[in-house]
């Protein structure tokens, strides 16, 4: 297998991400972060895959970073090879991601999370950033972007204690989309998956974008971005074919033009 710590598969239409590393609950080594900015790359480049599942196991999404490789580093080791900077190439991929969240999913494995658009949790699941107990700080993007799912007074909480919240918690504060059966987590992920990718591909793109800059911007900035996205609509054949399916009461067959 090309993949050492994860099993990238296609479903149709929908790139599926399983992350493999058993024996350590899937922590996350720097070999895997670099396979799933591989994966994920490869995924942008597949013109049939229009949106990827990332998940883990049953008991374990990801427990965080890979603690054992972290352990005897000093700071000129991390500043120089940029710990948490390759996530950089995971993030900057376009197409929507979904999490499939079981079991745990700490530090770096809530961290993760956070960075997919869409986050399914089956009732097992519990996100925490326990890195306060290590005696360092979430460094995945966790303080900016747990703080912008869930806003202060709960992020404080979490990261400050290091407690877990459970799948309905952490539904109730924004960071989950939706609570599933942890028998049907994987299935609801792909159709999630497969019914993002039968839309036009630059409506979805375009869309991701746009709620992507209300975490970068004010209001009004972006407001505008939006409204000049949505008009851009207006030259894709997607957008005619979208609306003419309406008007004659037919479903749509987009062709990504
Ligand atoms: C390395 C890990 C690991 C991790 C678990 N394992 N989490 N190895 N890094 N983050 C390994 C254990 O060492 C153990 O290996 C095996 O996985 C099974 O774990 P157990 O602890 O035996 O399982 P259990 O008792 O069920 O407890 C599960 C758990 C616990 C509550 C999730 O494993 C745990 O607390 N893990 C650490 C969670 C954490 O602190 N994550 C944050 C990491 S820091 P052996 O070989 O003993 O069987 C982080 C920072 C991000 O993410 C930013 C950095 C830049």
């Amino acid at each position: 297998a090309p993949y050492e710590t994860l099993v990238v598969e296609t479903r149709e239409t929908v790139g599926l991400i399983t992350l493999n590393r058993p024996k350590a609950l899937n922590a996350l080594n720097a070999a895997l972060i670099r396979e799933l900015g591989e994966a994920l790359e490869a995924f942008e480049f597949d013109e049939v895959v229009g949106a990827v599942v990332i998940t883990g196991a049953e008991k374990a999404f990801a427990a965080g970073a890979d603690i054992r490789e972290m352990a005897d580093k000093s700071f000129a080791d991390v500043y120089l090879a940029d710990l948490g900077g390759a996530w950089r190439r995971v993030v900057g991929c376009r197409k929507p991601r979904i999490a499939a969240v079981s079991g745990y999913a700490l530090g770096g494995g809530s961290e993760l999370a956070q960075m997919c658009d869409l986050v399914f949790a089956s009732p097992t699941a519990k996100f925490g950033q326990p890195e306060i107990t290590l005696g360092i700080i979430p460094g995945f993007g966790g303080t900016q972007r747990l703080t912008r799912a869930v806003g202060k007074a709960k992020a404080m909480d979490l990261i400050l204690t290091g407690r877990m919240m459970d799948a309905e918690e952490a539904e109730r504060a924004g960071l989950v989309s939706r609570i599933v059966p942890a028998e049907t987590l994987l299935d609801e992920a792909l159709e999630a998956g497969a019914k993002i990718a039968s839309f036009s591909r630059a409506a979805v793109l375009a869309a991701k974008e746009a709620v992507d800059v209300a975490a970068e911007v004010g209001l009004s900035e972006g407001v505008r971005f939006e409204r000049r996205m949505f008009q851009a609509m207006f030259a894709t054949d997607d957008q005619t074919e979208g609306m003419a399916a309406f008007v004659e009461k037919r479903k749509p067959a987009f062709k990504n033009r």
